[in-house]
């Protein structure tokens, strides 16, 4: 029985038990190696810049765009900055752990684009938004990490405005929809000096189509390539509910599964987790559990990876 089978069965005993969930064994995933079916890049007319080094100063050369608000962050029980010894920014202390091992090239496997991460989950409203946030805020406190939060839930895009970015900002639908804007054009800064955001962009009538285009496909190379020094974070669709969110996995190098205990049935993860490929490095994380540290919301977090026959949990 697979790892992910595995992790599957005991979420299932876990729902029929009526329990709550155990944050410490009941997550995690992974299935492994490198992918070759895809072409390689072709970057046309793209960003001409020169490709850039990471930043470990804070960034004085470029003014900031977003001024996130880590009250209200904290207010909705997220990572902030100046919080980094708080439960939650513990948590994601671990959960980001093995993602930059992948990235470093010193995990189980060598990926393609290990530095392009999917944030996904079978379903609406089972924390996709909320992990992708806490990673990359995690992620962007470490000293020589950049990172680039896409937000890539098109139709039902809040990462940016969670942030604070006003929704008529362009972003990832124009840069799709003219081959003439580039990723770098709607890149936003914040007044994290190591995170930036990429909104959802304006709505076109082609918004969802677009995201499973030839032109994601060349911005997803252009982010592993232009920006390989950084880290790539998509806030994405739900597997079930879209065929982009399968697209979208088809071109990073790591998926984040997250799972709402007591909300995600083992039926849908097992079929979200189908349509992953095998490619792809899982992880899983189990949001929402009961029981483990308390959060103003009363929830907690189980998370764990594990790659081929092992597993490792945290
Ligand atoms: N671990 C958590 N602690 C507190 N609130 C959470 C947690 N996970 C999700 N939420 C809240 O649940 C709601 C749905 O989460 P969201 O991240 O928007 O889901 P998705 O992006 O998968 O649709 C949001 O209001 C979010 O703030
Ligand atoms: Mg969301």
């Amino acid at each position: 029985m697979s790892i992910i089978e595995k992790a599957v069965e005991k979420l299932n005993s876990t729902e029929a038990d009526h329990r709550p969930v155990n944050p410490n064994c009941e997550s995690g995933v992974v299935s492994e190696s490198g992918r070759s079916s895809l072409e390689p890049a072709r970057l046309v007319g793209r960003d001409q810049s020169p490709v850039s080094k990471p930043s470990i100063a804070p960034n004085v050369s470029k003014s900031v765009d977003i001024e996130i608000s880590f009250a209200d962050l904290a207010e909705r029980g997220m990572v902030t900055p100046d919080s980094p010894r708080s439960p939650i920014a513990e948590e994601y202390r671990s959960i980001k752990r093995p993602l930059l091992t992948n990235i470093e090239g010193k995990g189980a496997v060598i990926l393609r684009h290990p530095n392009l991460i999917m944030v996904t989950s079978a379903l609406q409203g089972e924390g996709k938004t909320f992990s992708a946030i806490n990673l990359a805020m995690s992620i962007a406190m470490e000293q020589d990490k950049t990172v680039l939060l896409v937000d890539a839930d098109i139709s039902k895009a809040s990462a940016a405005r969670l942030l604070g970015v006003p929704d008529s900002s362009p972003g990832l639908t124009d840069v799709l929809e003219d081959e003439n804007l580039h990723v770098g054009d709607v890149i936003l800064h914040t007044n994290i000096p190591n995170l930036r955001i990429v909104p959802a962009g304006r709505s076109h009538d082609r918004s969802t189509e677009l995201l499973a285009s030839q032109s994601m496909y060349q911005v997803a190379e252009e982010l592993a390539q232009r920006y390989a020094d950084r880290v790539v974070i998509f806030d994405s669709p739900p597997l079930l509910l879209t065929n982009e969110a399968q697209v979208v996995a088809s071109l990073v190098g790591q998926v984040v599964f997250v799972i709402a205990a007591e909300q995600t049935s083992q039926r849908a993860v097992s079929e979200a987790l189908d349509m992953l490929d095998d490619e792809v490095m899982v992880g899983m994380i189990l949001n929402k559990t009961k029981h483990t540290f308390t959060s103003k919301y009363g929830y907690g977090y189980g998370y764990g990876y594990g790659y081929g026959n092992t597993r490792e949990t945290n």
